[in-house]
């Protein structure tokens, strides 16, 4: 088992290995004094551990209680959280007592925000199930639920008091959503690990889970640490992220995150290269590894249309637009551009 402290305004450690949904209890009970555990989860991780996690904390003397909300991304919003603090009401949750977190990055964010503001804010634990949360949802703080106008526009930070990441809970994760992790596993290899991106660009991802997990979160607990709010270094984070969000957007949310966001690195750093500023080396690099897991690295979709989205991206100060690029693999760093010119940068990468 390998351990990660995060050290943000209030530290806590994230374990990672095997059979740890099993111990949940005795690991609950070395940072928490609490009677009571609610634990939030969704249908399909309820169906696989909701039984396992809850008779290990019973097994340590704590009182269980859960609230179980339909799978998928249309859940993180209001109507599930005010389902949720309802939930917490009626079983007395106290300011003492405390949320488990049990899923993907929805049940985390949606979870982790009822955590954030029931009663000004209680303890939270996270077990994050799938890849994606394992390596990025869940370390850092940002909780959220979306709006009818967006994704993640209502949210808080608040860091969890403790993260277990099971990765036998990825055994029953289907392909499709391991992919999204892959994504921005090799997201954090092309910033900040060249050692990582090699290890994923010869497609042994699997067979090196503990590895990549630990790697991709300590990278995460680096930037996060330096960066806690987001106001400068966490930017590196959205490598892929601008372009990936447009397609996702344009796409309906038919194509998942991570794979939207292979694209965004593919399309960013053909642009670059094509630009001059940047190795094409990167931009085939990028590629090598998304085929490495049969991901997408470029779509037939009208990238114009879905990069008109980009102007109203979050990401976008005043005029100006930070891009993500990659100097050489390993290393990311923030280019800074006049708002107008990212489309027409960004469409070079799509010819
Ligand atoms: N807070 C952050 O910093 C941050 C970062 C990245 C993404 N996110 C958010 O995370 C969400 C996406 O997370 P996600 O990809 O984990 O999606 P998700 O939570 O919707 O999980 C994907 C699917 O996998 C299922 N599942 C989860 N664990 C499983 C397991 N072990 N076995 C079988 N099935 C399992 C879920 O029921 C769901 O159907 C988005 O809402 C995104 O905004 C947050
Ligand atoms: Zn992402």
């Amino acid at each position: 088992m390998n351990q990660i402290t995060v050290n943000t305004s209030r530290p806590y450690d994230i374990l990672i290995g095997e059979g740890l949904l099993g111990r949940t209890g005795e690991y609950v009970r070395r940072v928490s004094k609490c009677r009571k555990a609610a634990v939030i989860t969704d249908d399909i991780v309820a169906s696989y551990y909701l039984d396992e996690v809850e008779a290990s904390l019973k097994r340590e003397g704590l009182e269980t209680c859960a609230h179980v909300f339909p799978n998928g991304e249309a859940s993180k919003r209001h109507a599930t959280l005010l389902d949720v603090y309802e939930f917490l009401t009626q079983n007395q949750l106290t300011r003492s007592d405390l949320i488990v977190a049990l899923g993907g990055g929805v049940v985390g964010d949606l979870a982790g925000f009822a955590a954030a503001t029931y009663l000004r804010g209680i303890d939270f634990v996270q077990i994050p199930t799938t890849f994606l949360a394992q390596i990025d949802s869940s370390v850092g703080g940002k909780t959220a639920v979306d709006t009818p106008h967006g994704k993640n526009l209502v949210g808080a930070f608040h860091q969890p008091i403790l993260v277990l990441c099971d990765l036998d809970a990825l055994s029953t994760l289907p392909e499709e959503n391991f992919k999204d992790g892959v994504g921005e596993a090799i997201k954090y290899g092309m910033i900040k690990d060249a050692r990582l991106f090699e290890l994923l660009r010869s497609g042994a991802c699997k067979e090196h889970l503990l590895d990549v997990v630990t790697t991709c979160i300590d990278i995460k607990r680096a930037v996060v640490e330096n960066d806690e709010l987001d106001r400068g270094e966490r930017m590196l984070l959205n490598f892929g992220h601008t372009v990936g969000h447009a397609v996702e957007n344009y796409m309906g949310y038919q194509l998942t995150h991570g794979k939207c966001v292979g694209v965004g690195m593919a399309v960013i750093s053909k642009a670059a290269a094509e630009a001059g500023i940047g190795d094409r080396e990167v931009y085939t690099a990028v590629v090598e590894a998304l085929k490495a897991y049969d991901m997408p690295y470029a779509l037939d979709i009208d990238y114009d249309a879905a990069l008109n989205a980009c102007l109203s991206d979050k990401k976008r100060d005043k005029d100006e637009i930070r891009c993500i690029l990659i100097r050489k693999i390993g290393e990311g760093y923030v280019y800074t551009m006049k708002a107008s010119d990212f489309k027409p940068f960004a469409l070079k990468g799509v010819k």
